[in-house]
């Protein structure tokens, strides 16, 4: 089965390699810094918890991130598999994560810091359909808006200098240590992420077969 988990630092593409292969393989793509984006977006009281954290680069509490990502996986189009994007980061939310589903594959996409500045300075979003851009390296057709509805697009909150080098600190203290353990327990395959979005994806490819 396809149940995926993909690691990696903040603008590695985790998000953009998970909804290729969520088109891929027909399985959904959950991201739970999309849920609780969402759920920030929406104004209910999780999420107005969560964005206090989001917006300085800081990690929201692990049970309220375990709440909403155990009610998504109990839908049934997540028989067949997922692609988990953003989750588990700590220690503590691999081991709850052991309790609630079995995990096939961990891909890790490795990169250089200094290329995730650039990719995240450069990304836009769109607020109503969630495409990502990058003004370098996947602009829009018609600059500033989304090619799909013409929403304008707009810049995370989380991705201001500050917050993200504080999401980069955050990485290396808290998420780097899980490497570790999926590395001893043989399951960690380390996929090169940097390239164009089409190589990558091809190693994700190879990566899973
Ligand atoms: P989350 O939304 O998960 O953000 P992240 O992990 O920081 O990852 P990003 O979405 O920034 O990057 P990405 O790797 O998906 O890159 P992307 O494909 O967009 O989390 C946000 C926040 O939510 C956290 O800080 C935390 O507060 C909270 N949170 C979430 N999960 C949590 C959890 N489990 N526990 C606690 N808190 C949690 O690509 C980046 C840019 O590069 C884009 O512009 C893209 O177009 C471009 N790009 C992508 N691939 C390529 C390529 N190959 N070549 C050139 N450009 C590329």
């Amino acid at each position: 089965m396809n149940r995926i988990i993909l690691l990696g630092p903040p603008g590695a593409g985790k998000g953009t390699q998970a909804k290729l292969l969520s088109q891929e393989l027909g399985i959904p793509h959950l991201s739970t810094g999309e849920m609780l984006r969402a759920a920030a977006a929406q104004g209910t009281e999780l999420g107005r918890r969560a964005e206090a954290f989001m917006s300085q680069g800081k990690l929201v509490p692990d049970e309220l991130v375990l709440g909403i990502l155990r009610a998504r996986l109990e839908s049934s189009d997540t028989r067949r598999g997922f692609i988990l994007d953003g989750y588990p980061r700590n220690v503590a939310q691999a081991e709850s994560l052991v309790e609630i589903t079995p995990i096939d594959h961990v891909l890790y996409f490795e990169i250089p810091e200094g290329v995730l500045v650039e990719r995240l300075s450069q990304r836009r979003n769109c607020p109503t359909c969630g495409t990502v851009y990058n003004l370098v390296t996947q602009p829009p057709k018609v600059p500033g808006r989304c090619d799909r509805d013409g929403t304008p697009l707009v810049q995370r909150s989380d991705d201001t200098e500050e917050a993200v080098r504080t999401r980069l600190r955050v990485y290396r203290e808290v998420t780097l240590p899980l490497l570790d353990q999926y590395r001893r327990q043989g399951r960690l395959r380390t996929v090169s992420a940097s390239g164009s979005v089409d190589e990558v994806a091809a190693r994700v490819r190879a990566a899973l077969a």
